[in-house]
């Protein structure tokens, strides 16, 4: 059997708004580097990678290639350029991704601390299911409400997942989900729900809390313990 090929589409194009920042948030020093330098060494270092799509924009290729790319090296990251939306950002990634991959997986620029573990757990319960979200478990009770802000009801929380990335998939399915999506105007918060649509059966892969996206700056703030408390452990 002909060794499975796996590619990782790393949407980094936003622009960070509700960072508050400068400059786009990837580029913030987290524990001595780039935010981004942490999420593509995780990448880099795992043997079951074969190729990093990262999607950037295009007047960050510059700061990309200087802070990020150059200081560290990277022999798998291919650089696209990204658009207008998350979803876009995806799919400019999946045109550029090797046609013999079989395997694509997306995760967020913003999520530092993803541990190998949960890549590897990733890809083989994809090679089962075709499709995974990693996800833990929603510790807040959550509502749902209507438009004027009163709650219409409770969903019982022992059925309730917040999602993360990775989100994998087989390759041709996610391509299929993007195109569909695509052509009939829907936009989804992550690609899971493009393969939902299609009727597709999406298993959770367990992750953990530490897995948290930078978002606004008290995360900066968390994320910075968290990377502590790891060392430590070391
Ligand atoms: N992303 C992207 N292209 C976009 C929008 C988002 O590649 N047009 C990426 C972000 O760079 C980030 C990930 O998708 O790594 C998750 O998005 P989010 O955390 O919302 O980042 P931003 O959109 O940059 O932040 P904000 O929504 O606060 O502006
Ligand atoms: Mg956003």
């Amino acid at each position: 059997m002909e060794r499975l090929f796996t590619s990782v589409i790393i949407p980094a194009a936003g622009q960070g708004r509700r960072m508050n920042a400068s400059i786009n948030k990837q580029y913030l020093t987290l524990s001595g580097k780039p935010i981004l330098a942490h999420t593509l060494d995780v990448f880099e270092r795992c043997p079951l990678i074969n190729e990093i799509i990262l999607v950037v924009n295009k007047e960050e290729f510059r700061i990309c290639q200087q802070q990020v790319l150059k200081l560290y090296h990277y022999k798998k990251v291919h650089l696209v350029e990204g658009g207008d939306t998350r979803q876009e950002s995806v799919y400019q990634g999946l045109k550029a991704v090797n046609p013999r991959a079989d395997i694509v997986m997306t995760h967020d620029g913003a999520r530092p601390i993803i541990q190998e573990s949960v890549i590897i757990e990733s890809i083989y319960e994809t090679m089962k299911h075709q499709a995974t979200v990693v996800g833990v478990p929603a510790k807040n009770t959550i509502k749902v409400i209507n438009v004027d802000g009163f709650v219409e009801h409770t969903p019982d929380r022992d059925y309730l997942v917040e999602i993360q990335t990775p989100q994998t998939f087989a390759f041709k399915l996610l391509r299929e989900a993007h195109e569909s999506a695509r052509k009939e105007g829907i936009e989804g918060t992550d690609d899971a729900f493009l393969v939902e649509r299609l009727g597709h059966p999406v298993k959770i892969v367990t992750g953990h809390y530490t897995n948290i996206k930078i978002t606004t700056p008290e995360d900066l703030i968390i994320a910075e313990s968290i990377i502590k408390r790891f060392d430590k452990n070391d």
